[in-house]
């Protein structure tokens, strides 16, 4: 084992785009000695008295409680925020809720992920006023708290080197809500970046933000692997070694109306991962999901409960990424953390 030390003080992360590989890299190794230390309850107090602030625009259930145990672990405290109770519901400026949250604490985290247009520009304002790092919990444009947990359980069930493996990101049928845009968006960006071919699959209403489109383009060409897009999801999962099927609303009305992304969606019922479109994968493929899953719609129980699912791993992972951000942005002191040479 050999020690390192790491730290990215006062560095948002608002995309995983502004973030190099390298510091990506990073954050991954910090993330699994982080994971070791809480699975052996070896101390990790990194941030000894550090606060910071999770302001939810939306419901959470993962990002919430990996966030909250999280800084905990780290020795420090998060006040848990609801933007209903807070003073932006009365018109209060990202400006001034960066400027002095900022000066109460060491961290902001905002979830704003419903709006396609409003999220990323009222993140990346706070960002700019804030005196302390901003870290993106979702929003319209990227998940990178998820995507980082996800690329981190690829690794650990196929290995660090990716390169030649299928990544099969499709659209999914789900009545439960509209869900954001941000996770595939987010998939297809960094995936690339780390040696995956990516393909990803969805109806002709659902397409993704063509920025985000033409960035997965550029990071995929910059990494010489594959991507595509394609208008099936047998397409796409064929040959595939990992499936992340999940829905989302469609780019056009989810802001305004977000009924009719789910009345267009029946049309489409048959986009389930089930048994039939796993047997088009490769036979040791693994099955993600960032959940909440549509059980019984975006995939059967049969799958989701299979021994290639790979979501509750995915899930944790969570944990240990999000305590990774926080120690590397909000530390006074480079972070020591230990590596398999
Ligand atoms: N995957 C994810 O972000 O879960 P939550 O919406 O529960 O936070």
């Amino acid at each position: 084992m050999t020690t390192k030390h790491a730290l990215f003080k006062g560095k948002d992360y608002i995309s995983t785009e502004e973030w190099a590989d390298s510091e990506i890299e990073t954050l991954l190794e910090v993330a699994g000695d982080l994971k070791h230390k809480f699975k052996n309850r070896i101390p990790h107090r990194h941030l000894p008295d550090k606060t910071i602030f999770l302001m939810f625009f939306d419901k959470s259930t993962r990002t919430r409680n990996s966030f909250e145990a999280g800084i905990t672990q780290l020795g420090g405290h998060a006040h848990f925020l609801t933007a209903d109770v807070m003073q932006v519901s009365h018109g209060e400026s990202p400006k001034d809720t960066g400027i002095i949250l900022s000066s109460y604490g060491h961290a902001i985290a905002i979830r704003h992920d419903l709006v396609p247009g409003e999220g990323n520009t009222y993140i990346r304002e706070v960002a700019k006023w804030a005196s302390a790092p901003v870290i993106n919990m979702q929003c319209d444009v990227d998940h990178p708290c998820q995507t980082l947990a996800d690329l981190m359980t690829i690794r650990e069930k196929l290995g660090k080197n990716l390169r030649g493996r299928k990544l099969a990101v499709s659209w999914a049928y789900a009545p439960s809500y509209a869900k954001p845009l941000s996770v595939p968006q987010g998939l297809i960006m960094l995936m690339p970046r780390f040696g995956m071919d990516v393909v990803l699959a969805n109806p002709p209403e659902y397409g993704l933000m063509p920025e985000t489109l033409a960035a997965a383009r550029k990071n995929a060409a910059a990494a010489r692997v594959k991507f595509e897009v394609v208008d099936n999801m047998d397409d796409a999962f064929r040959d595939a070694d990992i499936v992340i099927p999940k829905s989302w609303g469609c780019l056009d009305t989810m802001g305004t109306n977000p009924q009719e992304s789910l009345r267009i969606a029946k049309q489409y019922r048959h986009w389930i991962c089930d048994d039939a479109k796993m047997k088009l994968t490769k036979s040791d493929s693994i099955y993600m999901h960032p959940l909440p899953a549509d059980r019984g719609n975006e995939v059967t129980d049969e799958i989701i409960d299979s021994p290639r699912s790979v979501v509750f791993d995915e899930a944790e992972n969570r944990l240990h990424t999000a305590k990774a951000i926080m120690a590397l942005t909000m530390a006074d002191e480079p972070v020591p953390y230990e590596v398999e040479e």
